[in-house]
């Protein structure tokens, strides 16, 4: 199911590292682009197919933390195009790249100012090593970068089935983490065509994840942050697109690049998926930390839950990241919290039901943090947050349950 390169390389605090591509070939321009595209830290700010248009592109924007430049097409232009750089932007690092492996070529190309060479195509560890070596270089250039969390946390919640109570979780532990100042938390509503994180929140937003896919070649910081809608509590919020249409637009390589972005400036994510188990939905899986799986004791929802467990246990990276969460404990029902265990093991996490207070929040669109903090649903939610942020400790037999079961096949 991994869809994410495993290695990190240099690339190791949280920051999003942004390059240039400037190559003139549409066949080696395309073969770094691929690469560079499934690396989430990295952001592809633009790419040049002329050497001459390096400077003009550079001088509009703010100064990328890397700069490829590729030597095939015409070595003299490339070798200008390098001392540009090295003596314009000194905080920018060249990285040379070829398909050929002329000796003297690459000699020049470092003498002309490229910190590093790169023989492309290259295996993606080669790739991830030049760029933590170009990195660690270039470091302040990087750690100055504006508005960045140090840490950032991205919480996926995914339901066992129609009305668990995913969206009720995600905006109410949004908001939760969202009061303390210290937190900088954004709700994508991932459920793409039914979402209704809106609704819950009430906010009328300009922007939809829609529109910022739409133009994911221009989305930058300043593009993002402008798109979001904030809530009194302090939440951001990127809406499901307006239209039903839209949302079938919306690829895996979209949601990528933006939940990049996103991380670069919110210390937490929270991503309210659909039930669809759809390409985005995996996407959304394979970039959290956390996966919140919503359980009701109800027959419908289990059974799902038993099929979505083994699916994402499968998978041994998801697998160590789930959570499963039994919401609406207390709501009459013919089968027994021991008997859920049973089939699905612990939960790491209880929330009781009280559908008057979830139902007047809803309506109200005020979470329940602003509208009934002190209710036990809400004390829920905080225990809830303290939990997945590690201010308490999670239950250990949640986490051996599946992996026992696992281990033994
Ligand atoms: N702990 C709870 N106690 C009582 N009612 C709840 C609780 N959690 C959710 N509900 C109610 O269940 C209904 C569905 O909740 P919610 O919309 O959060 O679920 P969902 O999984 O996002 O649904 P959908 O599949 O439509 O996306 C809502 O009416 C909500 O108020
Ligand atoms: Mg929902």
């Amino acid at each position: 199911m991994s869809n994410q390169p495993s290695q990190n390389g240099g690339l190791q605090d949280n920051s999003l590292v942004k390059l240039v591509i400037l190559d003139p070939s549409d066949r080696s321009r395309e073969i770094l682009r691929n690469q560079v595209l499934g690396i989430s830290k990295l952001w592809l700010e633009s790419e040049c197919t002329k050497y001459e248009v390096l400077g003009g592109v550079l001088a509009s924007q703010s100064a990328p933390d890397i700069v490829s430049v590729a030597l095939d097409a015409n070595l003299e232009k490339a070798l200008e195009a390098i001392s540009l750089v090295a003596q314009k932007y000194p905080q920018t690092a060249v990285l040379a790249v070829s398909i050929q492996q002329d000796g003297q070529a690459v000699l020049r190309a470092l003498r002309a100012g490229a910190r590093e060479f790169l023989t492309i195509p290259s295996s993606e560890e080669e790739l991830m090593e030049v760029l933590g070596r170009l990195l660690k270089s270039h470091s302040p250039g990087i750690s100055t970068l504006p508005g960045r969390p140090k840490k950032s946390m991205t919480i996926s919640i995914i339901g066992s089935r129609g009305g668990v109570g995913c969206t009720g979780i995600a905006v109410n532990l949004g908001a939760t983490l969202a009061i303390d100042p210290e937190n900088r938390v954004v709700l994508a509503d991932l459920d793409l065509v039914l979402g209704d994180a809106d609704v819950a929140l009430d906010l009328k937003a300009d922007y939809t994840i829609g529109d910022l896919a739409a133009n994911v070649d221009k989305l930058d910081l300043t593009f993002l942050n402008r798109s979001l809608s904030k809530h009194g509590t302090g939440l951001y919020l990127l809406p499901h697109p307006v239209n039903v249409g839209e949302a079938t637009q919306i690829e895996e390589i979209h949601l990528e690049r933006i939940l990049a972005l996103l991380r670069a400036s919110h210390t937490h994510l929270i991503l309210d998926l659909s039930k669809g188990f759809r390409p985005t939905d995996l996407a959304a899986l394979h970039a959290s930390d956390v996966i919140l799986v919503v359980v009701q004791l109800e027959l419908s929802s289990l059974h799902n839950a038993v099929r979505l467990l083994a699916a994402l246990h499968a998978d041994p990276v998801l697998g160590t990241r789930i959570k499963v969460i039994l919401n609406r404990v207390g709501m009459i029902t013919d089968i027994t919290q021991a008997k859920a265990v049973q089939l699905i093991g612990e939960f790491s996490w209880e929330i009781p039901n009280d559908h008057k207070t979830l139902m007047d929040s809803r309506n109200k669109g005020i979470p329940l943090c602003s509208l009934a903090p002190d209710s036990k649903v809400q004390q829920s939610f905080k225990g809830l947050a303290q939990m997945i942020t590690g201010k308490t400790p999670d239950k250990p037999a949640a986490k051996s349950f599946w992996q026992s079961l696992f281990s033994k096949a």
